[in-house]
């Protein structure tokens, strides 16, 4: 078996993301060699307080977490998104208080000390706004040439965001960070909406969550339920969808998805189209705006049963 691939996930658990951090940590092909916190489905100290719950209640308290930004680049944060993932992050279920805490560096330190100690190994998945990411690239120019990849949860290059018509919420909560983000010199595989609304758990598959016998499992099955009554009385779905979940599975089976290659950018303004991700597609696309920029893969299809299967097999372990 060759070496296990070593990711740090940008995260701000979160339902979904707990969910992602869980599935990452029962998969041998992945190393988890730490995560770093956001804000975004909740204020960065709740994101934090989260991560350092999960690790411990996985029993992997081994694994450093570093706290993120407060607050966008630029403009001010929205708020926690109490009515998806609840007021504690957590689907109002609670969590155990972690006995362990954060790092002494930021989550933009810990970034660029991982990746520059190990040039071409770490791939970064941002499972939440990219804040840190942007901060990251900042603090050292060269990070995107040492960067492995960057395999990402968020924005919409050709369907409607889930914030607005236009925007995804990661992307919506700093859209400049994003901007940035999509234009490093660097393989970026984005996992947005054109795929994660093709990926579905049901109920069914939920239920089979809560039979399963392990503490991380349990959990799951305790923060859910809040997460799935918003899904019916947003979106009219059984079950969830599987956002954060889908940048680990594209680590873990590329070959169950499909994609487009484009330079991408991100609307900056601040009228109704903020937040949206825009690929350079078309005649236009030496458009000033995108050229010179990196193509991005922009995640479009997926084998969703393949995927839920890949997930729940992992969540049972
Ligand atoms: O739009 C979905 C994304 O926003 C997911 O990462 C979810 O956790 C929230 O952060
Ligand atoms: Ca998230």
């Amino acid at each position: 078996m060759t070496e296990p691939r070593k990711i740090i996930i940008d995260t701000d658990p979160g339902v979904d993301d707990a969910m992602a951090i869980f599935y990452a940590l029962s998969s041998p092909e992945l190393d988890v060699v730490g995560l770093t916190t956001i804000f975004g489905n909740a204020t960065t100290e709740t994101t934090t307080y989260n991560a350092l719950a999960l690790l411990e209640l996985a029993g992997r308290s081994d694994i450093p977490v570093a706290r993120g930004a407060d607050r966008p680049l630029v403009a001010a944060y929205g708020g926690p998104v109490d009515f998806v993932h609840g007021a504690d992050g957590q689907g109002n279920a609670g969590i155990a208080a972690p006995t362990t805490s954060a790092a002494s560096e930021s989550a933009a330190e810990f970034i660029v000390r991982t990746v520059m100690a190990s040039p071409g190994e770490i791939t970064l998945v941002p499972v939440g706004p990219l804040t840190n990411i942007a901060l990251a690239m900042r603090l050292e120019s060269r990070l995107t040439e040492n960067v492995h990849e960057i395999v990402l949860m968020g924005g919409n290059g050709f369907c409607p965001g889930n914030v607005n018509p236009s925007a995804e919420a990661n992307i919506w909560h700093d859209p400049e960070a994003a901007d940035i983000v999509f234009g490093a010199a660097c393989p970026i595989t984005m996992a947005g909406l054109d795929v994660t609304h093709k990926v579905q758990m049901t109920n069914i598959d939920l239920a089979r969550i809560a039979a399963m016998t392990n503490p991380r499992a349990a959990h799951l099955a305790r923060i859910l339920p809040f997460y799935v009554a918003f899904h019916a009385k947003y979106d009219a779905l059984d079950g969830i969808y599987v956002h954060d979940s889908t940048a680990i599975s594209y680590l873990l089976a590329p070959d169950a998805f499909t994609w487009d290659e484009y330079a991408v950018r991100v609307d900056c303004g601040q009228s109704f189209g903020r937040g949206k991700t825009i690929p350079g597609e078309g005649v236009n696309v030496n458009e000033e705006a995108w050229a010179g920029r990196t193509a991005v893969r922009i995640l479009t299809g997926a084998d969703s049963r393949r995927l839920v299967e890949l997930e729940l097999s992992r969540l049972a372990e």
